[in-house]
């Protein structure tokens, strides 16, 4: 029997993970043998141009799909030989989510959605309360908005507030600033980057090589393969010196 965790000083850890999807006859190598270490605190950007992996990998890391082959450590723990609650408790106490689609709840407003984010994590917020968190992504005045009455780059910052008001130690951030515009996408890079300064270990997938330039470290996937991890070309240490 496989021992349950496993101590390595990083927060997230994969070993050898690959993730299959078959489709009638034609399988789909989404992430092929991927070994990653991520230490607690780090802001990394998953970069790669789409379908090569970026949002099967957070899947993963957040316990939303499973490995075909591979494990998977998260703050010790390998969530690869979980249970189904094992793994429901884990999203709950160990990860925020910003998800590509949003999946904000079409019946709560703003609001009620940020509020529902913080009720449901086990870890309460540490970055102040729903209301403050909507006002910090410059929604103060939509906070009774549903979310079909509000743009696409509206619903994206509510999705934000939403994984900012949790207290969880891992942030998995899914092309957060795709809908934004330039400005306001600057903003939300910076309240990202403000978490890992709190000690927070932020992951953004993006496929703009721009915003990569301000990460700690790019990990660089084409065709579910890293083909790059390091310190990021150009680094910049200003976001506001960004641009897009
Ligand atoms: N549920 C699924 N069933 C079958 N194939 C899938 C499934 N999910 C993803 N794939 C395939 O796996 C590959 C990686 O998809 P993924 O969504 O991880 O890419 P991505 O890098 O996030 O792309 P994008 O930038 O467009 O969001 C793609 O070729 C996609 O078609
Ligand atoms: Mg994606």
């Amino acid at each position: 029997m496989k021992t349950r965790e496993r101590t390595t000083g990083n927060i997230i850890e994969l070993e050898e993970v690959s993730k299959k999807y078959q489709l009638g006859e034609v399988c789909v190598t989404a992430v092929d043998n991927i070994s990653l270490g991520i230490a607690p605190g780090e802001f990394v950007v998953v970069l790669g141009p789409s379908g090569s992996g970026k949002t099967t990998l957070l899947n993963l890391i957040g316990a939303l799909d499973t490995a075909s082959s591979g494990d998977i450590c998260m703050d010790g723990k390998y969530i690869t030989r979980m249970n189904r609650a094992e793994r429901s408790r884990y999203r709950r106490e160990t990860v925020s989510f910003v998800f590509q689609s949003f999946n904000l709840f079409p019946g709560l407003t703003a609001l009620e959605n940020v509020q529902f984010g913080v009720e449901s994590a086990e870890r309460k917020p540490n970055g102040g309360t729903a209301k403050e968190m909507l006002s910090r992504v410059g929604l103060e005045h939509r906070l009774h908005h549903f979310p079909h009455q509000l743009s696409g780059g509206e619903q994206q910052r509510v999705a934000i507030a939403r994984a900012l008001a949790t207290g969880n130690p891992i942030l998995l951030a899914d092309e957060p600033t795709g809908e934004l515009d330039f400005k306001t996408g600057i903003q939300i890079l910076e309240l990202l980057h403000e978490q890992s300064h709190s000690g927070r270990t932020v992951l953004i997938v993006t496929h703009n090589r721009e915003i990569a330039r301000v990460a700690d470290r790019v990990v660089e996937l084409s065709s579910g393969h890293i083909v790059r991890d390091g310190v990021p070309e150009n680094h910049i240490a200003a976001i506001a010196d960004l641009s897009w």
